[in-house]
């Protein structure tokens, strides 16, 4: 979709539809809304009077100017409160508001700047903001369709602002937005992606292609190269499978004079997840066919950091592997020995993406990254406890959390805390090795984080569980059923946020 940044009278451009806002309580409408009121002869202050437009949160009332004014038709959209309007409002309505036009094939469509007058929102945020959740909004997985949808496309969005002087900050907020929503699509089309169309040797393909096209240091390690650096956890459970484990590594290197920062982001990579030998119940096993969505967000995030270019250094580490039972598949009761040494007993195959990660994050250690951050999706008992709102958070450096939380509230993309207490190691004791791979159903997804803990050891490290948040089954503001993309924008205003400080 092409968008563009124009300064005109909204109320004049002939096109298929412009959107207007209103907030909450609002009688006479102000500002860019107003003036397509007064064009449209007060329609708009009427229907409120009448009740019909109330302004609340997500309202969409479509008014036919039938030939009164240019535009064929406007669109309001209401922004809900003004004192607790968010950028995320602001995304999430443009987001419903580009799905409703698409549906009635519209082609060209123009939009007021949400939040930037009354909403007390910076130009530059709310362009970035609208380019979000525009793109978001409309996303669709169509590849493997043999027919295309019956709604078309809407082909063009253009951002109109009277005021020339903010036309550059819009241009800006446009083009990182673009940027951003580019590469969270890179994110979803991965995850959403059937498992047999997306094996790690695809996802090391994909990694090698953004890095090209980037200017991104790649390397892959092959399964040969695993065996020599002893990543035994990751080789255990990639044994079961006919297609070969990948370890790829990428290098954004923003800020030569200084190797000692250097941000490492972590993403599980399992492609397919059946649970292996501890099979997974066949009812909603397909839906493990997005167990790499943690790899992906690493991926996506190098592309859009790549080319915002921040004064920073970040490395992205993605193991991957299949997780399936098979003759050579490994059982519960093996044990594994991990990169930094340490022995686990793998007392459930199912619990596979910690294996990986545990590899990973010792091979980020070896590295001598100065923060990890690792995303995966991890436990299905972080659903249990937050449910599909958040990610959930773990941490041994507070100060890395507070500004992933803060980077989650800009974004929407938000997170929760979680415990860290030491009572909770005990349950992943082994009789057998150094640790347990699982630790019994009590606070399932804090037992995995602290297995993680192990290997992270003292590098300043969040682990994201995503396991709740990386798929929706519905369509809400900008996002669309199937894959989120989460966390990508989170990881990149971190990144950004770093760079900065
Ligand atoms: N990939 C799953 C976690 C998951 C569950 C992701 C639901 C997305 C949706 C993970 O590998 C897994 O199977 N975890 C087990 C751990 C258990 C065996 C300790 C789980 O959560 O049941
Ligand atoms: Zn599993
Ligand atoms: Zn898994």
């Amino acid at each position: 979709m092409k968008i563009t940044v124009t300064s005109e009278d909204i109320a004049k451009l002939p096109i298929d539809a412009v959107i207007v806002n209103l907030f909450e309580g609002v009688k006479r409408p102000g500002g860019a809304t107003g003036a397509v009121d007064k064009a449209l002869g007060r329609a708009i202050a009427k229907l409120i009077a009448q009740g019909e437009i109330t302004g609340k949160n997500g309202e969409t009332t479509l008014i036919h100017t039938l030939g009164s004014i240019k535009p064929r038709r406007v669109l309001v959209v209401g922004l809900g409160n003004q004192k607790e309007l968010t950028l995320d409002t602001i995304r999430s309505v443009t987001g419903v508001a580009c799905r409703y036009l698409r549906k009635l094939g519209a082609k060209r469509a123009a939009t007021i700047v949400h939040g930037a007058g009354a909403g007390g929102v910076s130009p530059e945020e709310a362009a970035q903001a609208i380019t979000e959740g525009s793109i978001l909004g409309l996303y669709t997985f169509q590849r493997h369709m043999t027919k295309n949808r019956d709604e078309g496309e809407l082909e063009e969005l253009q951002i109109v602002e009277m005021d020339k002087g903010k036309i550059p900050a819009l241009k800006r907020g446009v083009s990182r937005g673009r940027v951003i929503a580019d590469a969270v699509i890179l994110a979803r089309d991965m995850v959403n992606e059937p498992a047999n169309f997306m094996t790690p040797s695809d996802i090391a393909d994909i990694a090698k292609k953004v890095a090209k096209e980037n200017n991104v240091d790649i390397e892959v390690l092959e399964k040969r190269d695993m065996e020599k650096l002893g990543m035994g956890a990751l080789l255990g459970v990639a044994q079961g499978s006919n297609q070969p484990p990948k370890f790829i590594i990428l290098h954004y290197r923003g800020d030569k004079g200084n190797d000692a920062q250097n941000i490492g982001i972590v993403g599980k990579g399992v492609t397919f997840d059946s649970g292996g030998i501890s099979l997974k119940p066949s009812e909603g096993m397909a839906e493990m066919k997005g167990d790499m969505a943690g790899g992906a967000s690493v991926i996506a995030t190098l592309k859009a950091i790549s080319q915002l270019k921040p004064k920073v250094n970040v490395t992205g580490l993605i193991p991957t592997s299949e997780n399936l039972p098979s003759g050579s598949a490994q059982k519960p009761g093996d044990v594994v020995k991990a990169l930094n040494g340490k022995t686990i007993e793998v007392d459930n195959t199912d619990a596979e993406g910690r294996l990986l990660l545990a590899d990973a994050l010792s091979y980020g250690r070896k590295l001598g990254l100065s923060a990890m951050i690792d995303i995966a999706t991890l436990t299905g008992a972080i659903r249990v406890a937050l449910g599909t709102h958040c990610t959930g958070a773990f941490t041994n450096n507070q100060k890395m959390v507070d500004q992933l939380e803060k980077s989650g509230e800009k974004t929407g993309e938000r997170i929760w805390q979680m415990p860290m207490f030491e009572e909770y190691k005990e349950q992943n004791k082994s009789d057998v090795a150094d640790i347990k791979n699982v630790g019994g159903r009590l606070g399932g997804a804090i037992t995995a984080a602290q297995f993680l803990a192990e290997f992270s050891e003292d590098t300043p490290w969040v682990h994201l569980d995503i396991a709740g948040t990386s798929m929706t089954d519905k369509e809400k503001g900008y996002l669309v059923k199937g894959a989120t993309g989460t966390p990508v924008r989170v990881l990149v205003d971190f990144i950004l946020s770093q760079a900065q400080s």
